[in-house]
């Protein structure tokens, strides 16, 4: 049975009450009648045995023992999928990829086949991401003697839709809009998420060019070009635009931008077209049709002493590559060109979550060199492992289809184009209990609002090391949970006060070098927000841009403290 008598769900994994207040409303399967029909525990043993199915198909019988393998790893969450394949794995459900881009042409036909494909993935709880930019202008004329409404118009349709599925769904889908920097309808799409409660479901980004960041850095014009015809609309001065966006970014957080050069540089397999969006939070630059699989190690759980068992972290990095290349071998797609566009390039994004409490129990600072130094060095090590999984895979399984054409060519065969990726793994880490991604804490004393509850978290290894030092007291805590940081509290030893560091007490230029240190070894790209205090101001903002442009990294997003009360993190419904 899944459930005590008294009716809560029976924790098997030793979980959070945040966890498994999540997992028994939204991820743990139940029957006709709405009884829980299996504990967290067997939730994991259930996706373990789906994923290991594929196992079969290449070696018979062989199924049964990485069951087994999977099965342990994710119950003692050193590993986990994206929410899509906890969720779905073993259902009727079977889209296991946690996000999709989908292309938009400039055809009504276009456009409404793709809303529908957006509907089918966001009921399974995967997120999408799409590039307007082919949409002609608002004002442009339409093949009905009518006139354009313009990409504007159809983000707000697509957000419409969403809102409307999110409602009957467990996970709330969320979707991508990129926009070129060169399209004519730029500066309404910058504006589109002014107004507060504006296009939920959508994250904005502008797609910006090096061509674009070199006019605005040198003072020179921009042009704004309608894609239907190729002519020029206008011309404006660059740094105008980009003030345009660093101020609209300043005021509500949005847009962010994707550098879409930097993405293109490193495309995988440029046969298949310029890379022009991401999923939904930016971590993969994908081309029309492509999924991306998730998964991330947990590094908390490798500590060990005065650093991390890398012995058996590279056995489970090995074995989480695995794992993800099994899901595509399960995956079902509602769409039979999501299936094939999975099947051409096997691209899965194998990352990490809990830096923070990781750096934080080494005694590192997330805001020193010698934490970016250890991230970046940990991070290539990684990466080499992955790399090293996938030919394994590939010697055992094939390369992907498209190998004779993409970037890994003149290397030894791999069995997916894209290996890395660093997701936000907002719920996972949840799951996990431990901190986000690659973020800083993001407090050490708040309240999270989740379902509709509140819950409180006070870091556990602060309290755990702060006992150590003897320097633990009631007092203390009350102290740290009114003021959510340990920063200000003499009571801590020095030593501690600065390795827990929190988000905001970091300053952008640590965030944004953070990001790069780990971008370097990553093949996608690398959740992360850049926080900015409420008090920096718009040349801040400004600045951010260009050091994260300067800095290679694939895309930015930055929040300034305050500007959005009601979202604390990116993804809504972790927080
Ligand atoms: O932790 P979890 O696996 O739930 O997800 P995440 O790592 O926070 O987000 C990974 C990706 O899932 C995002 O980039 C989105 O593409 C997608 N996502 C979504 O579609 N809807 C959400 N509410 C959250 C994430």
């Amino acid at each position: 049975t899944a459930v005590r008598p008294g009716g809560d769900v029976i924790d098997d994994l030793g979980l959070s009450p945040v966890a498994l207040a999540v997992l028994s409303e939204r991820y743990l399967l139940r029957d006709d009648s709405g009884s829980l029909r299996e504990t967290p525990g067997q939730m994991m043993d259930r996706v373990a045995v789906a994923v290991a199915h594929a196992e079969d198909d290449y070696r018979p019988g062989a199924s049964h023992g990485y069951a087994e393998r999977f099965a342990t790893v994710l119950r003692a969450r050193e590993f986990l999928p994206n929410s899509p394949t906890l969720m779905n794995a073993g259902t009727s459900l079977g889209v296991l990829s946690g996000c999709y881009v989908l292309p938009i042409e400039d055809s009504l036909e276009s456009i409404f086949d793709t809303l529908r494909t957006t509907a089918l993935l966001h009921r399974a709880g995967a997120g999408t991401g799409f590039s307007f930019s082919r949409l002609r202008r608002r004002g442009s004329a339409t093949s009905g003697g009518g006139v354009a409404s313009g990409p504007v118009s159809f983000i707000e349709l697509y957000d419409a839709a969403s809102q409307v599925i999110r409602l009957g769904g467990r996970r709330r889908g969320a979707n991508m809009a990129v926009l070129d920097v060169h399209h004519p309808d730029i500066e309404e799409f910058l504006r589109a998420k002014s107004d507060t409660g504006a296009l939920p479901t959508f994250n904005l980004s502008v797609g910006v060019t090096d061509d674009f960041l070199h006019a605005a850095a040198q003072g020179r014009s921009h042009r704004l070009i309608d894609p239907a015809t190729g002519r020029l609309v206008r011309e404006l001065p660059a740094r105008e635009l980009f003030a345009q966006i660093a101020e609209n970014a300043w005021r509500t957080g949005e847009p962010g931008l994707l550098f879409l050069d930097t993405v293109n540089r490193a495309n995988p397999v440029p046969e298949l077209g310029r890379l022009q969006a991401t999923n939904p939070c930016g971590e993969v630059p994908l081309s029309a049709f492509e999924s991306c699989t998730l998964g991330s190690v947990n590094l908390a759980r490798f500590l060990d002493g005065d650093g991390l068992d890398e012995v058996r972290l590279a056995e489970v990095v090995r074995l989480g590559v695995r794992f993800l290349d099994d899901v595509l071998d399960v995956s079902v797609h509602p769409v039979p060109a999501l299936a094939e566009a999975a099947r051409a390039t096997r691209k899965i994004g194998l990352g990490v979550m809990g830096v923070a409490e990781m750096l934080a129990a080494l005694g590192l600072p997330y805001d020193s060199p010698a934490a970016v130094r250890y991230v970046s060095g940990l991070m290539a090590r990684i990466s080499r492992w992955a790399h090293a999984a996938s030919r394994e895979l590939a010697a055992e399984r094939g390369p992907f289809p498209l190998y004779p054409h993409s970037r890994w060519v003149t290397s030894a065969p791999m069995r997916n184009a894209q290996v890395t990726s660093i997701a936000p793994t907002g719920t996972i880490s949840l799951i996990a209990g431990t901190s986000a991604g690659i973020e800083p804490f993001y407090a050490i004393a708040y309240t999270r609002h989740v379902l509709g509850r509140d819950f409180d978290h006070f870091e556990p290894l602060l309290r755990e090391r702060a006992r150590a030092h003897g320097a633990w007291s009631p007092t203390l805590e009350a102290e740290i949970s009114a003021s959510g940081t340990v920063s200000d509290c003499a009571g801590l030893p020095e030593s501690l006060r600065r390795s827990f560091v929190t988000a905001h007490e970091i300053d952008p230029r640590w965030h944004i070098r953070m990001q790069a240190a780990v971008q370097r070894h990553t093949d996608a790209a690398v959740a992360k927000t850049i926080n900015l205090p409420a008090t920096a101001d718009v040349a801040t903002m400004r600045e951010v841009f260009r050091q994260a442009w300067q800095a290679g990294v694939k895309g930015i997003t930055v929040y300034r403290d305050d500007t959005r009360p009601e979202q604390v993190l990116r993804c809504p419904e972790s927080c």
